[in-house]
């Protein structure tokens, strides 16, 4: 049977081009959204392979359980998780007045939502031969960026945003290490600056195309067993051709 892939956040953005390619390339591919009907046309708008709308609210723990419920019903397992699902957070608030409120409901989605994920999902990826767990990040998580003292990164202030990813990439590398011995290799991905509705509200949304940012999370979903596990790729993370 071909690959089986869940993709959250895929009704649209980055998480819809992912999932298209994932279909492109033969796997069934779960399409997340947590709006049925905005999921149901973006199933539609892809309109080749094998993809199937699943209903998906990453901090809603029993829509998550539900889902994987009703994949393991149809599929019997999973071979890739894509953690796409993710808020911009504060976009427009001065570091100083950004509030732990900001902050909490950031983590929910872009850190919280994610361990849910995981822990729901690590039964059907033990199904897997080749189990593969990508985590939508950004360089604005990453320190070595946040670091260089003019970098755009820490310049922009993003402080629920970035400290989210940075998050994020800490849980990476902890799973990677804890599925290590299930073959399950867990890595992040940043896709660049991406013009969506995430990013419509700043100054900061780049030039790079949905194919464009897709290339690294697409590149970590179809990893061949034992490639690489606990890595951050992407443009901008590191210098691999084709980002
Ligand atoms: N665009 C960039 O330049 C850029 C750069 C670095 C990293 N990223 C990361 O890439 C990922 C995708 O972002 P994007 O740019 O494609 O943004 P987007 O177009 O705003 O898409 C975000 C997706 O996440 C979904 N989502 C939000 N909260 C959710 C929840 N609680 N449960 C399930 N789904 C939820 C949204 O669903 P609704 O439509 O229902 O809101 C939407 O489908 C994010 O993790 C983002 O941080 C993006």
């Amino acid at each position: 049977m071909s690959d089986i892939a869940l993709v959250t956040g895929a009704n649209k953005g980055l998480g819809h081009e992912i999932a298209r390619q994932l279909a492109e390339r033969g796997m069934r591919v779960y399409l997340g959204a947590r709006d049925e009907t905005r999921g149901r046309e973006a199933v539609a708008e892809i309109g080749t392979g094998d993809v199937r709308f699943v209903r998906l609210d990453v901090i809603d723990r029993e829509s998550v359980e539900a889902a994987v419920r009703e994949i393991d019903a149809e599929s019997g397992r999973l071979d890739v998780l894509v953690n796409n699902a993710g808020v911009a957070g504060e976009i427009g608030t001065e570091v100083l007045d950004i509030t732990a409120d900001q902050l909490r409901a950031t983590y929910e989605v872009n850190v919280l939502g994610v361990v849910t994920m995981i822990s729901a999902c690590v039964p059907l990826l033990r199904r897997s031969a080749n189990g593969r767990i990508v985590n939508m990040s950004s360089r604005l998580g990453s320190l070595t960026a946040l670091s260089e003292p003019d970098s755009r990164q820490r310049k922009r202030g993003a402080l629920a945003y970035s400290s989210s990813k940075a998050a994020l990439n800490v849980l990476t590398l902890v799973y990677a290490e804890a599925l290590r011995a299930d073959g399950i290799q867990v890595n992040a991905a940043t896709p660049g600056r991406v013009p969506t509705d995430l990013n419509a509200a700043t100054p900061w949304r780049g030039d790079r195309t949905l194919a464009d940012g897709a290339v690294a999370p697409v590149h970590l979903a179809t990893l061949p067993p034992a490639t690489m596990t606990g890595t951050f790729r992407g443009p901008g993370i590191d210098e691999s051709p084709g980002w």
